[in-house]
């Protein structure tokens, strides 16, 4: 199995790292055509700006609406990209990305179903379309540590897994932020001349919502826990934290609506301090936060009747649910 070194956030050089990582991309590339998929976390930002420094148009970026992205996240991010002049086409997939979710509920399925989706399904397709034969990925070492370990199987691992993608899927993988932690990929956005917003963004899954669902994801659940996150990321964006999630939770609990009892949801709401990802402490939020976010979401969504809080470290919680 592959490991790569690492190179420390602390003392990289921003510059050198990014010269090289555009050659080493013009090389492999030649005179042909990579593709990537764009899904708006920091890793893939990062990549795809990293990408088309190195091959400008002949970089093919895709965002694939697979039905379970935070709100709004298509099209913003759509949007900003364009303002780079970073051209990013926007496929609807959701349908596809359900119908493979339908009735699963163990994790490790959930994300394999997700996996095989993506890559078997949609974007071999567009690569076969596109005509390119190389794909630009924005797999980290964190992504890497967490697989070889066991503890989850990450979306984006195939070559440290073993599994020779040329042979399954018919393309190449090119990893240019294998080497690095969220901390140094944000490095690497600051040098590249994204915003803030982008690289500073906070952490997302690949799995995107259907980590934040335990149990099965349908179209209702989802649209449950988007809006819950759309909630507690607006409550929580100052508090500087890491990362900040709403979870949905399989068990319903009894709760109060208009003086009768109902059988609603429970959404748990986790925030983290953590420099990489690796471990972390819940954030001591104050209580009038908490109450407050709590109260914003069961007004806001009638079927959630219960919020709480992760006070659990990582390990041996994860940050994700799923
Ligand atoms: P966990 O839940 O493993 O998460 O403690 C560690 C960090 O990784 C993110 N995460 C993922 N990122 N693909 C990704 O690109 C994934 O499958 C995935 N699962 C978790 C998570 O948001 C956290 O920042």
């Amino acid at each position: 199995m592959k490991k790569s070194k690492e190179i420390k956030a602390g003392t990289m050089n921003v510059e050198k790292f990014i010269d090289n990582k555009v050659r080493e991309i013009q090389e492999a590339v030649g005179e042909g055509i990579a593709i990537n998929a764009l899904s708006g976390g920091v890793d893939s930002s990062v990549v795809t700006a990293l990408g088309h420094r190195a091959l400008g148009k002949r970089l093919k970026t895709y965002f694939i609406d697979n039905g379970i992205m935070r709100e709004k996240e298509p099209a913003n991010v759509a949007a900003a990209f364009k303002k780079l002049g970073i051209q990013v086409e926007v496929l609807d997939a959701s349908k596809a990305f359900f119908s493979a979710l339908k009735g699963l509920t163990d994790p490790e399925e959930k994300r394999e179903a997700i996996t095989q989706t993506f890559y078997k399904n949609v974007f071999s397709k567009l690569v076969v379309k596109s005509k390119a034969k190389y794909l630009l990925q924005g797999t980290i070492l964190t992504d890497v540590d967490e697989t070889v370990a066991g503890i989850k199987r990450q979306h984006n691992v195939f070559e440290q897994l073993g599994i020779d993608p040329q042979k399954a899927f018919g393309y190449m993988i090119l990893e240019p932020l294998i080497e690095l932690r969220k901390d140094g990929v944000r490095k690497v956005g600051e040098g590249l001349g994204l915003p803030k917003s982008m690289f500073d963004r906070i952490p997302f899954p690949g799995p995107a919502l259907s980590a934040r669902v335990i149990g099965e994801v349908t179209p209702a659940r989802i649209a449950l826990v988007r809006k819950a996150t759309a909630i507690v990321e607006s409550v929580l964006k100052d508090t500087n934290a890491f990362q900040y999630l709403a979870i949905l939770h399989e068990d319903r609990v009894t709760g109060m609506r208009n003086k009768k009892r109902v059988f609603g949801n429970q959404i748990e709401i986790r925030c983290w301090e953590s420099i990489d990802a690796r471990t972390a402490t819940p954030t001591r939020l104050s209580f009038d936060i908490l109450e407050g976010v709590a109260a914003k979401i069961t007004k806001s969504i009638p079927d959630v009747v219960s919020v709480t809080y992760n006070i659990t470290t990582k390990p041996t919680s994860t940050i994700e649910a799923v």
